[in-house]
């Protein structure tokens, strides 16, 4: 039994169909997405949807083998209580979960994001996407510099020191103003308005990530880290 949890439009989940034709696959999801997902890959005979909330799946016990949250888990109300249901329902011992969360970044970006947060809920969807549009310009006309310079470290600020580019430098250390020249203009600002629009976007610390797993009764497989996220397969144990 596998759980994709939050499966948005679904690909994952008929992935793991794909992949695992003897489990049973079922993609949840909040939104309307499990609809739409139903529609693509009704072919898939193992694959089934449920339009729920994760942190309150319904599920029994120690029931789903495999959970998998793949960019999803910051964005619920509590991903603490989350994370506790996704640990209830995972079957006892040896289930696993897999989970990605955001990192925390320097100080001052972390405290830009958090009042962003608060003030983009009064925004309009076009509001946001014309700030996302003005952010991927500046970041854009940032990158054009082409300077790239020293910073010292500043360990109070979470502003590790080192070579940067100046769009990199402000980017972790100060605003979230994307752009990739490879991926181009729509796709930047769509990155931009991804992180800005959603009103719940908890950002966590390896060790709050770290806390998380082991004070739910889980060890880690494997530990993934970016300097955006991090991401693991976790196991849990018989006790
Ligand atoms: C960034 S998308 C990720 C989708 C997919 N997991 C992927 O990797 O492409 C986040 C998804 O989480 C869903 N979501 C957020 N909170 C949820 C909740 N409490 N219960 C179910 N789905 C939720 C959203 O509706 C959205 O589809």
């Amino acid at each position: 039994m596998i759980l994709d949890a939050g499966c948005g439009l679904g690909y994952k989940a008929a992935w793991f169909a794909e992949m695992a034709p003897n489990a049973l696959v079922v993609g949840m999801d909040f939104s309307d997405s499990v609809a739409i997902a139903a529609s693509i890959y009704k072919h898939i005979p193992n694959l089934f949807w449920i339009k729920g909330d994760i942190s309150n799946t319904g599920f029994k016990s120690d029931s789903v083998t495999y959970v998998s949250c793949d960019q999803v888990i910051m964005h619920t109300e509590n991903p603490e209580l989350t994370f506790s249901e996704l640990v209830r329902i995972c079957a006892k011992p040896n289930g696993q979960v897999a989970c990605y969360f955001y990192a925390k970044k320097a100080l001052p970006r972390e405290l830009l994001d958090d009042y962003f947060r608060i003030a983009c809920k009064d925004l309009t969807n076009e509001e946001l996407w014309t700030l996302s549009e003005q952010l991927t310009d500046l970041g854009k006309r940032l990158s054009e510099l082409n300077i790239v310079f020293d910073s010292p470290d500043i360990p109070l600020l979470g502003i590790k020191g080192g070579s940067y580019d100046v769009q990199r430098f402000i980017y972790w250390n100060f605003l979230k103003c994307f752009w990739n020249e490879s991926l181009g203009q729509e796709t930047s600002v769509a990155t931009n308005y991804d992180w800005y629009s959603p009103s719940n976007a908890r950002r966590f610390s390896e060790q709050e990530v770290r806390e998380l797993v082991h004070s739910n009764g889980f060890s880690e497989l494997c530990f993934h880290i970016e300097e955006a996220c991090f991401s693991g397969r976790f196991i849990k144990s018989a006790g």
